[in-house]
């Protein structure tokens, strides 16, 4: 791995993304593709991972991947993206997804994941990502809780 670069602020790769829903992305109930709604994510925790490292990054894992309601064609998508937590090339970003009604303004949760990404050197090889610095409890308790999860992660992954 690379020497430790600079440290940055949680709040300084937030990523607001916004997507209006054409029937191009939907399924047969008029309602977003799951598949695409899953492209979304991928991309707004990419543009995070990226803000934050300013490496080339790619996509480990996404878990916790849960649809809570629908995304209506004629909506639109609201995709928040942050980064809980670095570990060393690793990273937990966290995306939700609201939809938001264009008339009357209202908006819902309808979706959240969990996706780690991991940071490359020049080498292509996996390089230290710089530190995260919390300021608010809040962030301090989301990487708090991102460790727990990278702990259930690596136990899960396959052994060679
Ligand atoms: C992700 C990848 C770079 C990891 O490479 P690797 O040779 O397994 O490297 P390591 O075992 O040294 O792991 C590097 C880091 O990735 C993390 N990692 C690897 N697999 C992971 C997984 N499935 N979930 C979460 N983290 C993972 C490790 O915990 C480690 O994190 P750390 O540096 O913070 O401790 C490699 O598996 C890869 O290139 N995968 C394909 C990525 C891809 O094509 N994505 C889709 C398009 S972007």
């Amino acid at each position: 791995m690379s020497e430790l670069t600079s440290a940055k602020l949680a709040s300084s790769s937030r990523v607001e993304m916004t997507q209006f829903v054409l029937p191009g992305y939907a399924n047969s109930f008029g309602n977003a593709f799951g598949g695409r709604v899953m492209q979304w994510i991928d991309l707004a925790a990419a543009m995070a991972a990226m803000r934050h490292t300013r490496m080339p990054v790619v996509t480990a894992s996404i878990d916790q991947l849960a649809f809570h309601g629908p995304i209506r064609v004629g909506q639109i998508a609201i995709l928040k993206a942050r980064v809980n937590a670095v570990f060393g090339s690793s990273m937990e970003i966290e995306v939700t997804v609201e939809s938001e009604d264009p008339r009357s303004g209202e908006q819902r949760l309808c979706c959240d994941a969990f996706v780690t990404f991991v940071a490359l050197g020049k080498d292509g090889k996996p390089a230290k990502a710089p530190l995260l610095l919390t300021e608010t409890e809040d962030e301090a308790r989301r990487a708090a809780e991102a460790a727990v999860r990278r702990a259930e992660r690596i136990a899960k992954r396959p052994r060679p």
